[in-house]
């Protein structure tokens, strides 16, 4: 149950945990920071943690740990086949999702690979809610195509639906008569739709695609990576899930769903990742690549303390006042932003907190990419790190054209448990700044562009010199400041 508070704009998220380890993070001058991301080619993955004041790239794998997941893997029984430890994932998984049939990879991705490699034929198509860049590299690296469904609601950057990640199910039944339901390899629901703002997937509309898949026998693939934020909001926004409890929700899916998979480095607070189905066919069929690019089946790459650590934090993502906590840091964040009339994507979804930054520069075209611009001012700013979630983060098609991003996005991930609230009150301080200053703000172009994930070591370089004008503003603003 939630804590009210006595005065109404007093009302902030609650922790129900307290820390006790930290770890200490630097703020460089701003004429440092300059000099930083010019270093780290303008590219936000390029960056050092030193130089770092706020890491908001991702959650992925930066999630503060619970004192019982490091205890638990203090206990860790190593050993190449048949360890007691990989018994435990699986008895977590079983208590989470209710399935017995398990495969360890040593991470979401590697996941995908193998789904990619087992299941996708050259010149068949996937159907999804919304590609992930991973997801989507892995299935054209096998001659697949990717077909993306997202019902129209979920490109408008600010409205107030709930479910801004659900199929258009007319859509999908539209495209599987078209193409053929021998042409489609499998359909992916991705709950909490990463590229479009962490936004949720309803469970009548994950329960409608899994209907739809089944009446054309379909393979049905969830990627629960970030379930456990669109879990929090089934239950906070649905009316079928308010009553239900949360292990309901989750094995109800995996009735549905005939493979599951996620990234451990983020359902479940530790690292690594899973492939589980009720049904063992499917992991029969792909059992023999993970000994072949992982590990062998009992751990899959991934180290004993950390699939320790896992088998805790799954058991933890059943737990409200743990899965609460990214949901309501990024809603406080975009509330603020949201408040000072700066453009972020709304209703605040899971994973992060995402800036419209199409709207921070309008007039800038998709190749002078806005979101890689405004990511590398944002890190000038305030030494925060941000994620680019836009064109730059495409992958260019066979002939070389750019397809551009349906939105330009900066991601401001929360991890959790990690930050506090007056770091996200400075975050959201700073953002406002250069909101007020984003005439300064100008584009980015190549130096080096890598052909595969460009946005992961790609490097560019600014247009003039508007990345020093901005560091003068802010001198002029900030005083001595850091
Ligand atoms: N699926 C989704 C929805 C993801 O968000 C990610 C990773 C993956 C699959 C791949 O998992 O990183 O363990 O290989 N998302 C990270 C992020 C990278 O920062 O959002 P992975």
């Amino acid at each position: 149950m939630a804590v009210k508070f006595y005065k109404p704009e007093n009302q902030v998220p609650l922790e129900m945990h307290k820390v006790r380890m930290v770890q200490k993070i630097a703020l460089l001058p701003i004429e440092e920071r300059l000099k930083k991301i010019q270093e780290a080619g303008n590219n936000t993955f390029l960056l050092q943690n030193r130089d770092i004041y706020l890491d908001m790239l991702t959650d992925s794998g930066v999630n503060a740990m619970t004192d019982l997941q490091m205890a638990a893997s203090m206990r860790a029984d190593d050993s190449y086949a048949g360890s007691e430890t990989f018994n435990r994932v699986k008895a977590a998984v079983k208590e989470v999702f209710g399935t017995d049939n398990v495969l360890p990879a040593h991470q979401g991705r590697a996941c995908e690979n193998i789904l990619a490699s087992a299941l996708v034929k050259p010149g068949q198509t996937t159907l999804m809610n919304f590609h992930f860049t991973t997801t989507k590299a892995h299935i054209t690296r096998v001659g697949g195509t990717v077909e993306e469904l997202i019902a129209e609601k979920g490109l408008l950057p600010q409205s107030d639906d709930p479910f801004k990640g659900d199929f258009d199910i007319p859509k999908l039944k539209r495209t599987i008569e078209e193409r053929g339901a021998e042409n489609i390899a499998f359909v992916r629901v991705e709950a909490g739709t990463n590229l479009i703002g962490g936004q949720p997937v309803s469970l009548e509309n994950m329960l409608a695609v899994t209907d739809v898949c089944h009446d054309n026998n379909i393979v049905s693939i969830l990627d629960a990576s970030l379930l456990q934020d669109n879990i929090y909001f089934m239950k906070t926004r649905e009316a079928r899930c308010k009553f239900m409890e949360i292990k309901e929700i989750y094995h109800l899916l995996a009735d549905h769903f005939d493979i599951i998979y996620f990234s451990a480095r983020k359902l479940g607070f530790a690292k690594g990742g899973i492939i589980t189905s009720k049904n063992p066919k499917y992991t029969k069929m792909m059992m023999e690549y993970v000994p072949l690019y992982e590990g062998f089946l009992t751990y899959g790459g991934i180290d004993v303390r950390t699939m320790e650590a896992m088998a805790q934090g799954l058991y933890e993502s059943l737990d409200m006042e743990y899965i609460n906590q990214g949901p309501e840091f990024i809603n406080y964040l975009a509330n603020e932003l949201h408040e000072y009339g700066v453009p972020v994507i709304l209703p605040a979804g899971g994973l992060g907190c995402h800036l419209d930054a199409g709207a921070f520069v309008p007039d800038m075209p998709h190749n002078k990419y806005p979101a890689g611009a405004v990511a590398a001012a944002l890190y000038i700013a305030g030494g925060i790190r941000g994620m680019e979630r836009g064109t730059l983060s495409e992958q260019r098609n066979p002939d070389g054209s750019e397809p551009y991003a349906e939105l330009e996005l900066v991601r401001l991930a929360v991890p959790r448990r990690v930050y506090t609230l007056s770091q996200l009150k400075y975050t959201a301080d700073r953002v406002k700044w250069l909101w007020d200053n984003r005439n300064l703000i100008g584009g980015l172009n190549w130096v080096e562009e890598p052909s595969v994930l460009r946005f992961f070591f790609g490097r560019l370089k600014e247009e003039d010199y508007w990345q020093e004008k901005l560091a003068e503003k802010f001198r002029k603003d900030f005083g001595d400041s850091l």
